[in-house]
């Protein structure tokens, strides 16, 4: 493990996609050495005396929890940040005198007291403006003098996906040529589209063969299928879009079935947002649920979701429960693993050369 510490010093790490498939992969391997050393109780202080400020503009159970536990157990100190008890950080256009404070300004306070910053930026925190999340986190990339990593944000959930990859590659070692499907399920609520997206670029940049399912609607953004596209062209394999989620779950080897927004309810597809029509729209896709009867269509596929799943909408008890093929629980831990592996790599200190 050692030969990981500090060797990407410095990074950010917002979007799978900026980085290599062998890059991905050298995360994976990191991750599989913490994970057995974890259940081997076996410690590591790598990140010894380091602090990660975490902000969280939306609210979560894995992904806090495991950047915390994740720190202490390498060491140092997560730092939970609310941006209502800070003056919150804001772009240029949504200042307002003595409640916000510019993100240059918060970024550049912050790399001088600690070692990462960490942000989850979605949904009404992004004013549901698709791609001004990203924008958040991109703009403390671009100040901060310390890595910057994604939590989650309207486009790309990095760390979810890199958690999902360790778990189908345990599950299914050679992931070339396999058939992932990511689908649509129903949900009352409204979600982001950072895990379909961010489910589609990791599965083609393992050279699988993606399916993606949804109802009409529902498209990914653009930017998105296009570099899906173009990893299927790299790293050999397909990337499909159908209408049809019984069609597609035929033969999967994973199924990955969650819910998303339909994209064009909200800017830039539209002028101003409309939650109302959005959740409208999406009711009339109830149909659209992972049940035993679609998984018995698979190849004795794997099921999938990043949590919090929605029981009886999304996904039915018997399925997700189901400890023969559920990977759910196992994405979660894996959230530990990998998000250790990155902080080593980016916040870590290189070890000194050896004298000859
Ligand atoms: N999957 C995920 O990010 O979970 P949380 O919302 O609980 O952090």
């Amino acid at each position: 493990l050692v030969s990981f510490v500090g060797l990407w010093k410095g990074k950010d790490f917002l979007n799978t996609n900026d980085f290599s498939q062998e890059e991905i992969k050298l995360v994976l391997d990191a991750a599989d050495t913490l994970r057995k050393e974890f259940w081997a109780r076996k410690k590591h202080h790598h990140l010894r005396g380091k602090t990660l400020f975490m902000l969280f503009y939306n609210r979560s159970l894995r992904t806090r929890n495991s950047f915390e536990a994740g720190m202490y157990q390498l060491g140092g100190h997560a730092h939970f940040l609310s941006p209502q008890d800070v003056y919150t950080p804001a772009l240029p256009e949504d200042m307002v005198a003595y409640q916000t404070e510019a993100i240059s300004d918060v970024g550049r306070v912050l790399s001088r007291y600690g070692d990462a910053i960490a942000i989850r930026i979605y949904g009404d925190a992004a004013k549901w403006i698709i791609g001004r999340g990203h924008r958040v986190i991109q703009e403390f990339a671009k100040h901060a003098t310390i890595p910057v990593l994604n939590m989650e944000d309207d486009m790309y959930h990095p760390f979810q996906a890199l958690a999902d990859a360790q778990a189908m590659r345990r599950a299914s070692p050679k992931l070339k040529g396999k058939k992932l499907v990511v689908s649509y399920a129903y949900s009352g609520g409204l979600k982001p589209l950072a895990v379909p997206q961010s489910e589609v670029l990791i599965g083609t940049q393992l050279g699988m063969d993606v399916v993606l399912a949804h109802p009409k609607g529902f498209e990914l953004e653009d930017v998105v299928l296009d570099a899906a596209k173009a990893n299927a062209d790299r790293y050999g394999g397909t990337l499909t879009v159908v209408n049809d989620m019984k069609a597609a779950f035929e033969n999967a080897d994973i199924v990955y079935p969650k819910a998303w927004s339909p994209k064009g309810f909200f800017p830039p597809h539209r002028s101003s947002p409309d939650k109302v029509g959005a959740t409208a729209y999406q009711d009339k896709f109830k149909d659209w649920i992972c049940t035993q009867e679609l998984m018995d269509l698979t190849n004795k596929g794997k099921y999938m979701h990043c949590g919090p799943a929605d029981r009886g909408q999304e996904v039915s008890d018997d399925v997700i429960d189901n400890a023969d093929y559920s990977l759910y629980f196992e994405e979660a831990e894996n959230r530990l693993h990998v998000q250790k592996a990155v902080m080593t790599l980016v916040m870590g200190d290189r070890p000194p050369r050896r004298r000859k």
